[in-house]
């Protein structure tokens, strides 16, 4: 057999299902060694390839080889003897298991017709050793975080001898640093000669740890093998729906004179007396779209989180629609009109062992339609929730799966759509795109605009410095918990306004 084989090669491949294509003449080439990120859209047919390379599926047409030799899987048991191992986008794992167990589960090693616990326990140490991929061994799966969970179903498939490893979406439900630890693990993967395949539509995140990226379009590979340093998101996004890119961006203005939020002079201190937001004053008009920029952690969070009533102003006052609301508590906020889609859906936005309707009701359990006197009423909320599915277009199997079971785009879209139902006045929208993608962002540009031209005040906050310039009509600059700046989003450029952000350079 050739060094040079790649890992893993796919020709032709064609998979059908009744009245859909779901891949169709997919070639795609693995070659060993490298984390290689699989993207395309919601339903691009990425998951149906990789059951396909896992012995899942059968395709109707096409070929796979592996190290240069053509193989035919009827079942993964086929695979994993050829070393392809997959953690699935939602975990096998038994919860009432140790890690160990669950390790091992149906591949025991045996000594005398009885499981050899201690040689499991020293192999497994060995990997985790080799591959960073620390857990403790003894602990019932049922204690452990998401983030350990993966490492546990990365163990197993690497106890099964893998040498190829497909993740499907493997960030979709993990937090940042979660992201950080697991693209950690995969580097040490690839140092140990393992190769990985990765499958993500978080296009930053791909940039960031792949070796070669391929991009799937209904059911067909549009681009593989792209080089990460020479290719941008944006292109990577454009080929994922294979037209330019929507832009954000605000057509004639529908500013008002009315001023829906007035902050003056907020202060906001930390514990040990260090000044985070100081001084601010901003005015937010009904139809007026506010924009925040800065560099994390300069007093934005906190100065959302002031509004919302969620930390306590030392000086200063907020004035909502005329009422001095200062003192006012979150909840009394929300009831009278305010809407939050905050930073961390996972910490704030979401309650990820709640099913979707009754995340529907988070924050919103004392509002009409999911209330009926002092009960919640489930009917209402389960029937506001279809809606929400269906006008936000969340890809969810039904309302009574868990939030933690949708991907993080789909997640964020019901936030966004819980949000701005119930009729608004002023909208805190935090990152309210990050990390979904660009089919799903254009859709919640579009909610915006529309909510926006029907009187909606919204104070944004984004890292997306294009979304900031094209989705504001006044645009102010935070640094060091000061607005330093006010720049004109129609003539400002990215490169300026990042500057502006460092405080370098001078601005207008
Ligand atoms: N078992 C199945 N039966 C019928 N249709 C399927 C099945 N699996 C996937 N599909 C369809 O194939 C298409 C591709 O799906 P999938 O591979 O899951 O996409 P992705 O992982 O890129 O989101 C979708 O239209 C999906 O509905
Ligand atoms: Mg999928």
């Amino acid at each position: 057999m050739p060094d040079q084989a790649p890992a893993v090669r796919l020709t032709s491949i064609t998979k059908r299902f009744p009245g859909v294509v779901a891949n169709s003449d997919v070639n795609l080439t693995i070659e060993r060694g490298e984390v290689h990120a699989l993207v395309g859209e919601n339903g691009a047919g990425k998951s149906t390839l990789m059951k396909i390379l896992y012995g899942m599926q059968r395709p109707d047409e096409g070929t796979i080889e592996i190290d240069g030799e053509q193989v035919s899987f009827k079942t993964p048991a086929d695979a994993i003897e050829r070393g392809i191992g997959m953690v699935h986008q939602h975990f096998k794992l038994a919860d009432n298991l140790t890690v160990l167990e669950n390790v091992i589960l149906g591949a025991e090693p045996k000594k005398r017709g009885r499981i050899d616990f201690a040689a499991a326990r020293t192999r497994i140490k060995e990997m985790s050793d080799a591959y960073g991929l620390h857990v403790d061994p003894d602990l019932l799966v049922e204690m452990l975080g998401v983030g350990d969970r993966q490492r546990v179903e990365i163990l197993k498939v690497l106890y099964r001898g893998a040498r190829v490893l497909i993740l499907d979406e493997p960030t979709a439900v993990l937090v940042p640093h979660e992201v950080d630890e697991l693209f950690g693990n995969l580097r040490d993967l690839r140092a140990e000669g393992l190769t990985v395949l990765f499958i993500s539509h978080k296009l930053d995140e791909v940039l960031s740890v792949a070796d070669a990226i391929s991009v799937i379009r209904r059911g067909t590979t549009v681009a593989t093998r792209l080089d990460p340093s020479e290719v941008t998101s944006r292109r990577l996004a454009e080929l994922m729906v294979g037209s330019e890119l929507p832009t954000p961006e605000l057509h004639e203005s529908t500013v008002t004179e009315d001023v829906q939020l007035d902050v003056g002079g907020l202060t906001v201190r930390s514990p040990e007396g260090r000044t985070i937001v100081d001084g601010v004053s901003l005015r937010i008009r009904r139809g007026e779209i506010v924009g925040l920029a800065g560099v994390e952690g300069n007093g934005q969070s906190e100065l959302i989180e002031t509004i919302m009533g969620i930390r306590q102003a030392d000086a200063g006052t907020v004035v909502y629609g005329g009422d001095d609301i200062t003192q006012w508590s979150t909840r009394r906020r929300r009831e009278a009109g305010i809407a939050y889609i905050p930073e961390d859906r996972h910490r704030h936005g979401l309650i990820l062992e709640g099913t979707i309707w009754e995340n529907r009701v988070l924050g919103h359990q004392t509002q009409r339609p999911n209330v009926r006197g002092p009960w919640i009423d489930r009917r209402g909320a389960r029937r506001d929730t279809t809606r929400i599915v269906q006008e936000y277009d969340v890809r969810t199997p039904g309302i009574e799966v868990l939030a933690a079971s949708l991907s993080g785009g789909n997640q964020q879209k019901l936030i966004v759509g819980r949000e701005m139902s119930g009729d608004p006045k002023l909208l805190i929208a935090a990152h309210p795109t990050r990390g979904i993608d660009v089919g799903a962002q254009a859709a919640i540009w579009d909610h915006l605009r529309q909510a926006r031209a029907n009187g909606l005040a919204v104070l944004l906050i984004s890292a997306d410095l294009e979304e900031l310039i094209g989705m504001s009509d006044t645009l102010h600059v935070i640094l060091r918990g000061r607005l330093v700046a006010e720049v004109d989003p129609r003539t400002v450029t990215p490169e300026e306004l990042g500057s502006a952000m460092t405080g370098a350079g001078g601005t207008q």
